[in-house]
């Protein structure tokens, strides 16, 4: 692989292409900044204008937009549309076929494996969302209730969020990576009393028994006082048996399956030939309890379809989000109707500079924040076409981005820096081998993306033309704030570059004093508020507002440090408090320590951050084990065994390592700085005079792994 980093210094400028300025909605530096003015500093009516593309079913009674960020001032709030009506399940799909477009493509899918594929247009989407919005109705659900949705990257599963949505249902999805144990908790945080999953799914050539951890953390959640909870599985690794009866389909999807026999000669064939291979057909091998799990083929198939949306106050919830908290604890972000719709729309249609034929595809788990905004509602609410991958980047080899871009003529790509550099090892001669010229711009989310794989990205991928929008933002902004718009900003590789529409970031000292040098670095904070901003932390506003607003009052807290240049480019240094950005999820310390501790012979553990070429960043333990039990291969195996299962495999650390003793200062705080230095072998350790005792980092630089 060439190095590309050699004579292009950082700081580079990279002009957006003039033929994308003809047709963006923002069209060059003036435009944003006259637009960004209009945002920052008369922000009612800026998104009172936005709002207007929308559909209200009654209009706002109160103010348009206004918000508190002072705990000194009264509670933490932010107001949208005050009193307004709306469904945003409505916004997504009934507009759009209302207005023509419900033969267009709503989603396209691309399976685990070749040939498991299929398409479904809005007209369809809207009538399985309104099915599946009136088997919800049948489990008991109310607008307010809350549902868990534990699905694979498969239809059903912006089905089920839309469904949600539709009848005022709280959606709390899960990503299917996370753990029984995790799964649990996170239902009975939001006391979820129906659970969406499906029968299991192939992650690259790795089967998970999704059925069977769904059953697991129900029956944790039954243990811990929880009442039943209602299973609603789709039927994704066998022949649906519906389909086979009849031969053609019950209406529904290509996305798992359902309609592959349509319209193509096949009709008699059971999906299961057309849809996994042989080699990857699983019989549900788990327990079925009649009274508790639902097919949900079967349930679809008894009701209507259709269902009228219930008419939503504009700051009713939309959904919660999980996200791990510093404290290990992890944080229920709750977003609410208006805001969040508006704000992921409006992101969407700048940054990736929207156009009706464009062919979007967001590589995101929809279990994580990016999937919500940029897989389901972003694209859905302008009428997008997008793609819901369910696979992995290297399977079955690691040309799949490249061949599935050639494959649809994707124009608009969006993935994680992460992604990136694991496919860059395998040199570019994979991408080149690929048509790529239906490209128009490339996105980056989750983390810093190094120059290197900045430039590789742009050149290899994008073929130079294609401008990277580094795209800044958390679960907790409900969109993107530092970002790029792609036919106006000139970008710097490594910068999120300036803030979006509405967002006022600063950068405050130690003191909390505002920085107003452009040049600096600091904490990176925002001064007010946008419409898509998180509203709470589900049952606990009190920790929302110390968590976020607490530090500095009259300020949102990102967590993340950042520096900003002479030109007043924003480039994030890394978070400030005790996360861990592991491929661009957010992991807590805390969490993984308290799942160590588990370990029947452990005393104490410490992890940190520890560099990782691919991963951005990974974690390290240190752990002490209890007199009488010792430090071993097993041993490393059983805790990362815990880890797995108290929070799921992406958690499991890449070092573990024996730590008789733990560097503390004399008030008994764990020094992790020094820690961070042990994992990498650097000697240089600072001022180590606070330590209670200086031989535990001598033992631990001896004990240390020799492949850390
Ligand atoms: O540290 C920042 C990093 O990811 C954090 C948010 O994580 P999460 O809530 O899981 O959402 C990830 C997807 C939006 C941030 O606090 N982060 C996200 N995007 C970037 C980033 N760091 C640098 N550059 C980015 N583009």
């Amino acid at each position: 692989m060439s190095s590309l980093v050699d004579g292009e210094l950082p700081g580079t400028l990279f002009h957006p292409p003039p033929h994308l300025e003809r047709t963006a909605h923002v069209p060059g530096m003036d435009t944003y900044r006259r637009m960004y003015a209009e945002s920052v500093e008369h922000p009612e009516a800026f998104w009172a204008n936005i709002a207007q593309e929308f559909f209200w079913k009654t209009p706002a009674t109160g103010p348009l937009f206004n918000w508190n960020f002072d705990v000194r001032k009264g509670p933490i709030a932010t107001n949208f549309m005050t009193g307004a009506t709306t469904n945003i399940s409505y916004n997504a799909l009934d507009r759009h076929v209302a207005c023509g477009l419900g033969d267009k493509t709503a989603f396209i899918w691309e399976g685990n494996n070749h040939g498991d594929e299929g398409k479904i247009t809005y007209s369809q989407l809207l009538e399985e969302v309104s099915k599946f919005s009136n088997v919800l109705k049948a489990a008991g659900l109310e607008k307010g209730d809350r549902v868990a949705i534990y699905l694979p990257m498969i239809l059903e599963l912006p089905i089920a969020i839309l469904a949600c949505a539709r009848i005022g249902v709280v959606h709390s999805v899960v990503f299917g990576g996370f753990s029984a144990d995790s799964l649990a908790e996170r239902m009975l945080d939001g006391k979820c009393s129906v659970l969406v999953t499906a029968d299991g799914v192939w992650r690259g050539d790795k089967f998970i028994d999704l059925k069977k951890i769904a059953d697991e953390a129900a029956a944790k959640c039954l243990a811990h006082g929880h009442k039943t909870t209602r299973k609603i599985v789709v039927k994704h690794m066998g022949p649906c048996p519906v389909t086979q009866q009849n031969g053609t389909t019950n209406g529904v999807l290509n996305g798992n399956g359902h309609d592959h026999a349509k319209g193509d000669g096949r009709g008699k064939v059971p999906r299961v030939d057309r849809y996994c291979s042989k080699k990857h057909h699983k019989e549900l091998i788990t327990q079925w309890d009649d009274q508790v799990d639902w097919w949900w083929h079967e349930e679809v198939a008894k009701v209507e379809a259709t269902c009228p949306p219930v008419w939503m106050d504009s700051e009713d919830p939309l959904f919660l989000l999980y996200t791990s908290g510093s404290t290990g604890k992890p944080k229920g972000i709750l977003h609410t109707v208006a805001g969040y719709m508006v704000y992921a729309a409006l992101t969407f249609k700048c940054v990736f500079d929207y156009q009706d034929d464009d062919v979007y595809w967001c590589t995101a788990d929809a279990g994580w924040i990016t999937g919500h905004s940029y897989v389901v509602y972003g694209p859905l609410l302008n009428g997008a076409t997008g793609i819901v991958f369910e696979g992995i980047p290297t399977y079955p080899q690691p040309d799949r981005f490249w061949e599935v871009v050639e494959k649809y003529r994707v124009t608009k790509f969006y993935t994680a820096p992460t992604a990136i550099r694991s496919l860059m090892k395998f040199g570019e001669e994979i991408v080149l081998k690929h048509d790529r010229s239906s490209l128009k711009i490339l996105g980056s989310v989750g983390e810093p993306i190094n120059p290197e794989a900045w430039l590789w990205y742009h050149k290899y991928v994008g073929e130079e033309r294609c401008p990277i929008v580094d795209t800044f933002w958390q679960t907790e902004t409900g969109g993107h704030v530092l970002t790029p718009l792609p036919a106006a900003t000139p970008l710097k590789p490594g910068s999120a570059t300036l803030p979006f529409f509405g967002v006022l970031p600063a950068v405050l000292d130690e003191d909390g004093h505002e920085i107003s040098q452009p040049d600096c670095e600091g904490y990176l904070v925002f001064k007010q508020a946008w419409p898509g901003v998180m509203r709470s932390i589900y049952g606990d506003h009190k920790r929302y507002e110390n968590l976020y607003f607490g530090k500095f009052p009259g300020y949102y807290t990102t967590g993340d440090g950042c520096k900003r240049d002479k030109d007043g480019y924003y480039w994030i240094t890394g978070r400030i408090d005790d996360m861990v950005n592991v491929s661009g999820h957010l992991l807590s310390t805390a969490e993984i320590e308290s799942a160590l501790i588990e370990h029947p012979g452990v005393s104490e553990a410490a992890v940190v951050s520890h560099p990782h070429p691919i991963k951005g960043e990974c974690t390290y333990g240190f752990v002490t084990m209890k007199v009488g039990h010792v430090f071993n291969k097993q041993t490393v195996s059983e805790l990362k065994l815990k880890v797995r299962e108290k929070i799921g495999a992406f958690a499991v650390p890449d070092f573990l390592q024996d730590a008789p003793g733990l560097p503390k200062t004399r008030s008994g705080k764990i020094m992790r700085r020094v820690l961070r230095k042990i994992a990498c072998g650097d000697r240089a350790l600072g001022d180590i005079s606070t330590l209670a005792d200086s031989d535990v980092v001598e033992t631990l630089f001896k004990l240390r792994p020799s492949n850390a």
